[in-house]
């Protein structure tokens, strides 16, 4: 269909069958979702590539009573395995990781070969962003030898040694603030090429500020929420206009709707 020189794509969005454990549907995901090719140099990429994995409801909200449990749905569970799967790093706000207990990513058996034939570590490492280093000494993950937490010179002092001794690796990337261009140079150096950002809207709306985010994974929950949660960017610096395009859309058998949107003028394959 055309008008006045638009052209309109009647799209018949492909249909993923739900279940966490099919692993052919798992593995099909995955080739929907491909990274572009690494190593990071050009004519390839010359900085991390950054996908955001996010979900929200109809209306935009990221939480329903605070967390985003409520908004996911087997097949959007199915969607965030399969791209921790595909990245060497989950990047994600402290806030984020505290609030919604996260813990370390784990080796996942039905793409152990993949990985492996990537070259990558059994599961992605955990990269967590904080610039007042406000995560509890006891909080799980924070031990662990693929556990980073990006910060800069000027975090707490007795804070930055408390972590450290409960076994923190502690990352600076900047003086007063966490500058996100050097934290993908420091992914860079520890050979993370595929950033997976899972959130939280402070942390996407800082890099869509920088202009450093090249793919957004969106999972439409078939909900409205209303209320005062927040939308999966936002941020005090003024707005930007960052150009995407769909590079697919898919549906499931709950209404869920998955789309994935990638930077204009840069491919992701
Ligand atoms: N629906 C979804 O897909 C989804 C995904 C993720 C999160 N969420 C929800 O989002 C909420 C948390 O999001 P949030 O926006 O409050 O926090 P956030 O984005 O998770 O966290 C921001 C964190 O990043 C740190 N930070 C350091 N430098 C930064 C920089 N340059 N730019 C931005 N952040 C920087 C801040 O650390 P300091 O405070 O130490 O400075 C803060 O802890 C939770 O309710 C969570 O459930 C939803």
């Amino acid at each position: 269909m055309q008008h006045e020189g638009v052209m309109f794509h009647l799209q018949k969005a492909t249909q993923v069958t739900s279940g966490t454990d099919d692993t052919s549907t798992l593995r099909r995901l995955a080739d929907a979702y491909p990274y572009p090719q690494v190593p990071a140099s050009p004519p390839c990429l010359t900085r991390p590539y950054v996908r955001a994995n996010f979900v929200s409801s109809i209306d935009g909200a990221v939480t329903h009573n605070g967390k985003s449990a409520d908004l996911a749905g087997p097949g959007d569970k199915a969607i965030f395995r399969v791209l921790r799967a595909l990245a060497d790093v989950v990047l994600v706000g402290a806030r984020t990781a505290t609030v919604e207990d996260y813990g370390q990513p784990s080796p996942d058996d039905v793409f152990a070969h993949a990985r492996n034939r990537a070259e990558q570590t059994p599961a992605p490492a955990l990269a967590l962003v904080s610039r007042t280093l406000a995560i509890p000494a006891d909080y799980p993950p924070l031990a662990h030898p693929d556990t980073v937490v990006l910060t800069c010179r000027d975090a707490p002092a007795d804070t930055r040694r408390e972590l450290v001794a409960a076994g923190a690796t502690l990352i600076d990337c900047g003086d007063d603030t966490v500058d996100l261009q050097i934290v993908l140079d420091r992914c860079a150096e520890r050979g993370w090429h595929r950033v997976l950002c899972e959130g939280g809207p402070s942390l996407l709306g800082s890099l869509v500020t920088e202009d450093l985010v090249d793919e957004v994974c969106l999972t439409t929950s078939p909900h409205l929420v209303a209320g005062d949660a927040s939308r999966i960017a936002h941020g005090r610096r003024p707005a930007v206009l960052r150009d995407m395009h769909t590079e697919l859309i898919l549906t499931d058998d709950d209404g869920f709707m998955f789309t994935r949107w990638v930077r204009t003028g840069r491919t992701s394959d």
